[in-house]
């Protein structure tokens, strides 16, 4: 079994008597440390198929396997303990907290689980994503692209092993975008990590390993851009 394992996943909203489908019997099978993205128009249903992997949302029907274990049987204890070990969410609105420091909205998730700071770790990720000299700053000081920064450090801090990321680099201008999606593929190769990153920027998901295209609530294609970048080079 592969890391996730998503099996006939469907999730049917109901608006009065009207059955409005977010996803229609999704398959698929990603592997640890794979950078993907899921493209899509607006309402496809890209923050839905997001949502019910990260067990935010429960699936009207089929189920999301992580290491083998089905998430949607969790009971509601269960699952947050599990979403707070091993997942960690990057949304486009940063969802900082501005009262909080740079350094204070990135220990957020250690003071909630009341987990010890590992300090050389977040040496490293303030290091990797540039902000080091900002870990005094509050949230209104700092540009659209640190916020989103301070984001994904807050996000990584736990040491999750996948990463889900709904439209990252909506709210910024294209060089802060481009330079979110690089720092998301350095601690992808440096640790491992796992990551699904919505998008509608056809830009961001060229630069990852995987696209999945949602329609209508369907996977319609897939493809393995790290397999289509090699031959490129051969031709
Ligand atoms: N809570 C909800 N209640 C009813 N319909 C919903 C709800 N959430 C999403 N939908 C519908 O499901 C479809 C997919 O939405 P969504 O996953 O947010 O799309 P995307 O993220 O691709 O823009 C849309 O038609 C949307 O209107
Ligand atoms: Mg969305």
């Amino acid at each position: 079994m592969s890391f996730i394992e998503i099996k006939g996943l469907s999730k049917i909203f109901l608006q009065g008597n009207q059955k409005i489908y977010g996803i229609r019997n999704a398959n698929l099978s990603i592997e640890k440390g794979t950078f993907m993205s899921v493209i899509g128009r607006s309402g496809s249903g890209k923050s839905t198929f997001l949502n019910l992997v990260g067990g935010i949302e429960n699936p009207t029907s089929g189920e999301v396997f992580f290491d083998g274990k089905s998430i949607h049987q969790f009971k509601d204890k269960e699952l947050t303990k599990f979403r707070n070990q091993h997942i960690g969410y990057v949304f486009q609105q940063y969802h900082l907290l501005k009262e909080l420091t740079v350094l204070e909205n990135i220990r957020l998730p250690l003071d909630i689980g009341r987990k010890a700071y590992d300090h050389s770790y977040e040496e490293e990720l303030l290091d990797l994503l540039g902000l080091k000299d900002r870990t005094d700053f509050y949230p209104s000081q700092l540009s659209g692209g640190q916020q989103q920064r301070v984001a994904i450090a807050r996000a990584l801090i736990t040491r999750p092993d996948l990463i889900l990321a709904d439209e990252p680099t909506g709210n910024l201008d294209k060089q802060s975008g481009d330079q979110i999606i690089r720092f998301m593929k350095e601690t992808n190769r440096l640790f491992g990590l796992t990551y699904i990153i919505v998008t509608h920027n056809k830009e961001i998901a060229d630069y990852t390993d995987r696209e999945i295209t949602i329609d209508d609530g369907e996977i319609i294609n897939d493809i393995d851009l790290l397999d289509v970048r090699e031959n490129e080079v051969i031709k």
